[in-house]
């Protein structure tokens, strides 16, 4: 269905018609039905890194048009879908917006990360304040944010650069984009991440412990009202899965708000069908 949606949404069809039983009457108006339907074309902020390249390449395959947005610029891998998309080395701090921006349709922020205290509210915050500004300013319809699980901790662990950097940013998309906003809340997120040229499995933990979690679920459900329990207890997600889960964000319009790991895994479900 996804991608028959998509199929309909890249088709710009232009058809003619005439009544039943109407000879062919050249000097008759003929009627002209324009389909204006519209192609996809995403930001995705961070498209270099390790969720970022799984959404670029997820978005290629589904026709969508990508461009990313890094300091680094291109990956180094050669991989074939990596030739789809537009790489644009650049600070999110210092954007170039109007040329970064030009026809998206959507952006995609997986801007964030760790460091001292300044450094996490500095890029899990501003950068995607700044981000979220940017695209409202220029008119993008849909603004997707990679966001994190709050692992059911209590408030006051809730305080480092990390958390607080991740909650403003979500409160700019959601104030900002009240109708298309999108916040996606993983947790543990596996997959291979390439550093270096060298690939890192994540999946050879990330996978059982995501297996072992669903088949336990119904005995360790009433430990979820305990604080922190998700530390130990949130169902890792597969970096596809998210990837997944944005595709669908971009091509269904009713899909809008904030959105838990099972949530996220639903939506990738119905995008990969
Ligand atoms: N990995 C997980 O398990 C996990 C779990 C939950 C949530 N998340 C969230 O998911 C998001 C993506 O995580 P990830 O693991 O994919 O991180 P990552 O591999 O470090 O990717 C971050 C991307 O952002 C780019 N970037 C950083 N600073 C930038 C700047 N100033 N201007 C432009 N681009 C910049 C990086 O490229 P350059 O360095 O080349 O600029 C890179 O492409 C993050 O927000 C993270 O908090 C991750």
């Amino acid at each position: 269905l996804v991608d028959r949606v998509i199929a309909a949404k890249l088709l710009r069809t232009k058809c003619r018609f005439a009544a039943p039983g109407v000879r062919e009457d050249y000097s008759s108006t003929p009627i002209d039905v324009v389909a204006d339907v519209k192609t996809e074309k995403i930001v995705v902020l961070g498209g270099s890194g390790f969720v970022g390249s799984a959404i670029c390449r997820a978005a290629v395959a589904k026709g969508i048009e990508v461009v990313s947005l890094s300091r680094s610029g291109r990956p180094s891998y050669s991989d074939p879908w990596a030739d789809e998309v537009t790489w644009l080395a650049g600070d999110v701090f210092y954007a170039r917006w109007e040329d970064v921006l030009v026809g998206a349709t959507a952006v995609v922020s997986t801007l964030g990360g760790f460091g001292n205290e300044e450094q996490m509210k500095r890029i899990n915050g501003e950068a995607n304040t700044i981000a979220v500004d940017a695209a409202k300013e220029f008119g993008i319809p849909k603004f997707i944010l990679i966001s994190v699980h709050d692992y059911n901790l209590p408030s006051f662990l809730l305080t480092s650069g990390y958390f607080t950097g991740k909650r403003k940013a979500e409160s700019e998309v959601l104030s900002k984009y009240p109708s298309s906003g999108v916040v996606l809340r993983p947790g543990f997120i596996y997959g291979k991440r390439k550093v270096d040229g060298y690939e890192i499995p994540l999946d050879i933990v990330g996978q059982p412990l995501e297996k072992l979690l669903s088949s336990v679920e119904n005995f360790t459900k009433p430990l979820s009202a305990l604080p922190g329990s998700d530390l130990v207890l949130a169902s890792p997600v597969n970096v596809d899965d998210v990837a997944y889960a944005v595709i669908n964000a971009v091509i269904d319009d009713s899909f809008f708000g904030v959105f838990t790991i099972e949530q996220i895994k639903e939506a990738a479900a119905s995008a990969r069908v």
